[in-house]
């Protein structure tokens, strides 16, 4: 199959009103990536070459989302909302040539697998010209129908306009059709708009397909990945789904998930082996966790990578940027931001280190603080391998700290400490012996 060559054209021109939104609904997202982007993804692992986005007019934003999920996307501009199948007609330019397998994805429903797509471009490679994905489903009300003859696909109904008899059936359409390329803008060509909502239904290619000898056939994929999303509450189903998944997928891998249900994962979260994952931990995009980590409760991760038998939290942030090496330990209340934790240090309790690199097993004690912003501008902190940074510590950056340096607890650093000596910034603490005892007694005669 690797030889046919394989294009997609993703519609997503809909405002999507139900969403009562100020963005395209295709923008919205699911575990952090907009919904087109999950379609352009997939459609890039199931080896699309190109993609064509159809969208509405001042939607070009749905365009580079899709972009930066797929390597050669072009955009499309229906400026009528016509109907599915005028809605691939307006990505015409790039189906001109199309040679092999072209496959029409919708841009808001953004579960389908790649291995679905695959499994339609394996029918398309047998031969068929049109190939439908369908569904069985309890609530088959507003989906198009699928009806068959003999076992054989014969056409497919929208819901307003099937008698009570098609509309009995419960085999629907999942919106997506795969085309043998040659033939695609003929069969849209065909299609006319006489029909309950006027418009000019892609769906319609079935019939025409057949009646100009051409073969059809439909296969079935689960309900759960064909839901499509038109309003709030579909989008929260989806995304429900999309997580039940995606905790089963990290146990089936081999992730001990304490309270599965707790625990919220992005699109891209990747795990590694025996990563134990406490109660109410959420992973934004971009978090790369190695083997052997603890995630305790309460954490939220996002962009930051995990190496080897690290633990991280109870009640841990790791920003954008962290990279905690080997064996490190990331306590409770601990803020991380684009920094730099070398192997086996520790930052256990009440800090915020940003901007900057911890060596190897340097210890940084509660409550220190890089002070890396100054309104303007973010400056750099560097802490030497064994370091020891007392409790309270404000570490003012620009700020170097050597090996085995030692800051006294309290201390505000605003000058270079070099390796292995000690900064203090206090006064010296004062002990005036028993003047507690005396100062309450004088108050006592008092009253
Ligand atoms: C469509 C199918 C229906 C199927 C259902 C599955 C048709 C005629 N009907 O119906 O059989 O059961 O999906 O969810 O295909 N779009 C455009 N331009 C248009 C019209 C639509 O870009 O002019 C895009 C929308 O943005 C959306 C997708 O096409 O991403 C589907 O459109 P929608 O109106 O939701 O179709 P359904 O009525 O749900
Ligand atoms: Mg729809």
């Amino acid at each position: 199959m690797a030889q046919r060559s394989c294009q997609a054209i993703i519609i997503a021109a809909g405002h999507g009103t139900r969403m009562k939104s100020q963005k395209p609904k295709v923008l919205h997202k699911i575990a952090g990536l907009s919904m087109v982007g999950h379609v352009a993804r997939n459609a890039q692992k199931a080896g699309v070459d190109h993609v064509s986005v159809v969208i509405g007019p001042d939607m070009d934003i749905v365009h580079k989302e899709a972009a930066s999920m797929h390597p050669a996307v072009t955009a499309h501009v229906q400026t009528e909302r016509l109907g599915t199948g005028h809605a691939v007609l307006a990505a015409r330019s790039d189906l001109i040539d199309a040679k092999d397998d072209v496959i029409v994805l919708f841009g808001d429903t953004p579960l389908l697998r790649p291995e679905t797509l695959t499994a339609m471009r394996e029918k398309l490679a047998e031969g068929n010209d049109v190939v439908v994905l369908g569904f069985y489903s309890n609530e088959p009300d507003p989906y198009g129908r699928l009806l068959e003859e003999n076992g054989n696909l014969i056409a497919i109904r929208e819901a307003k306009d099937c008698t009570p008899e098609e509309f009995k059936v419960n085999f629907c359409n999942g919106g997506i059709m795969g085309f043998s390329g040659p033939k695609l803008l003929d069969l849209l060509g065909a299609i006319d708009n006489n029909n309950a909502q006027g418009e000019y239904y892609l769906t319609d290619t079935v019939e025409i397909a057949i009646q100009q000898g051409l073969k059809v056939t439909a296969i079935e994929a689960p309900e759960a990945e064909l839901q499509g999303v038109n309003n709030r509450q579909h989008l929260a189903k989806v995304e429900s789904t999309f997580q039940s998944q995606a905790r089963a997928e990290a146990m089936t891998n081999g992730a001990t998930l304490i309270a599965p249900e707790t625990v919220f994962f992005a699109y891209d979260t990747e795990l590694g082996q025996d990563v134990i994952i406490e109660p109410n931990v959420f992973f934004a995009p971009g978090v790369k966790i190695s083997d052997n980590v603890e995630i305790r409760a309460n954490s939220y991760l996002e962009s930051a990578t995990v190496a080897e038998g690290c633990v991280v939290g109870p009640y841990a942030r790791l920003r954008p940027g962290a990279i905690i090496d080997k064996g490190a330990k990331i306590g409770n209340f601990v803020e991380i931001k684009k920094a730099h934790i070398e192997e086996g240090a520790k930052v256990n309790h009440l800090s915020y280190i940003g901007d900057a690199r911890v060596g190897a097993k340097a210890n940084i004690g509660a409550g220190t603080i890089t002070c890396n912003y100054d309104g303007f501008d973010k400056f750099k902190t560097d802490i030497g391998a064994g370091a020891f940074i007392g409790s309270n510590t404000a570490l003012v950056a620009p700020a170097s700290i050597g090996d085995g340096a030692i800051i006294g607890a309290g201390s505000v650093i605003t000058k270079p400490v070099g390796k292995d000596d000690l900064a203090v910034t206090r006064s010296k603490t004062f002990v005036k012996v028993g003047w507690a005892a005396l100062f309450r007694e004088k108050k006592k005669k008092k009253k």
